[in-house]
């Protein structure tokens, strides 16, 4: 009788044993889902698809999503290409005011800027991102600000007198050659501006055409690239007005090649927005061999390209 109550307990002991890990095998489990981002969303209201492009975001970004109440628009927002999460509070505010834009829109826009006023809430621009500094309506550059390795440009390749920073002329020497070549002549008309220069450039601007318009071409005192020495207005031979360049050959070579010398087109068409100016088909910016490359392949306007990948 006593050995049949031992045998008895013998196996219940492992009985118990198993029923014990199985119950501490599901309690974590639950406890980890309970615990887990898309269980927290889903309590939130978010659907499997918003789950899984919520939770592609970093922890702290989730955490702080769980803060908020359940918002259609913010996995839309995610989701975008050029989503930056520091943003996300302004791209929510300017939604509110433009629910009919498209949120790529809305994402580019307020990436470089535009849910602010021109010239407001301006920062200093960072020249220690070299030839990838960025200057526009919100970042510029001090009144003294003058680069130190300005050269002066041959008479060879420009009207009037003009000068580059090193770097960037040396690079234009060799893509004024590469044209040459298929009897393309680039030629400098403006480079190189001081603060005093634009400031006279804008004032004549203005008091011709009005302010309005001058803004649309010209870039008030402190806030023009052709003060970093980085900058160029160009031509061709036989080119009446800046808009003329347009239809020339060279502007087709300066689109097709001025990247693989380190120069993108700054204002394109189409980005009038996005830039702040009208469509300057003449003015090329040096950003340096790599970084044009960059630019140029991902099709961005260099504002948006600096927003993304280089804030
Ligand atoms: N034309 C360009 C925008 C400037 O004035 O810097
Ligand atoms: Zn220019």
């Amino acid at each position: 009788m006593k050995k049949r109550r031992l045998k008895k307990t013998v196996l219940i002991i492992p009985v118990v044993i198993i029923i014990i890990i199985i119950l501490t095998i599901i309690g974590i489990n639950y406890y980890k889902k309970i615990n887990s981002y898309p269980y927290k969303l889903e309590k939130i209201g978010y659907s499997k698809d918003e789950i899984t492009i919520l939770t592609k975001l970093k922890d702290r970004q989730i955490d702080n999503i769980l803060k908020r109440k359940y918002n259609i628009v913010i996995p839309r927002l995610v989701k975008q290409k050029y989503f930056i999460f520091d943003n996300l509070d302004r791209y929510l505010a300017y939604y509110k005011d433009h629910e009919k834009e498209k949120k790529d829109v809305i994402v580019s826009k307020v990436n470089v800027n535009r849910d602010r006023d021109y010239y407001t809430k301006t920062k200093e621009a960072d020249t220690n991102l070299n030839y990838g500094i960025l200057v526009n309506k919100y970042y510029y550059l001090p009144k003294d600000y003058a680069p130190d390795d300005l050269q002066k440009v041959s008479v060879l390749y420009s009207y009037g007198e003009q000068q580059l920073r090193k770097e960037a002329l040396n690079q234009f020497i060799n893509m004024f050659n590469a044209a040459k070549e298929e009897d393309i002549t680039i030629i400098i008309n403006s480079s190189y501006r001081t603060y005093q220069y634009q400031a006279d450039l804008w004032e004549s601007y203005s008091s011709a055409h009005g302010s309005k318009w001058a803004d649309s071409y010209a870039a008030r005192a402190g806030y023009s690239e052709h003060q970093t020495g980085l900058a160029m207005d160009v031509t061709t031979y036989g080119v009446k007005g800046q808009e003329g360049f347009e239809k020339t050959k060279a502007y087709e070579w300066m689109i097709n090649h001025s990247y693989e010398y380190g120069f993108i087109l700054r204002y394109p068409k189409g980005k009038e927005d996005t830039t702040g100016y009208s469509y300057e088909s003449w003015h090329f910016r040096y950003v340096g061999v790599d970084l044009a490359k960059k630019i140029h392949d991902s099709n961005l306007t260099f504002d948006e390209y600096y927003a993304y990948y280089m804030k």
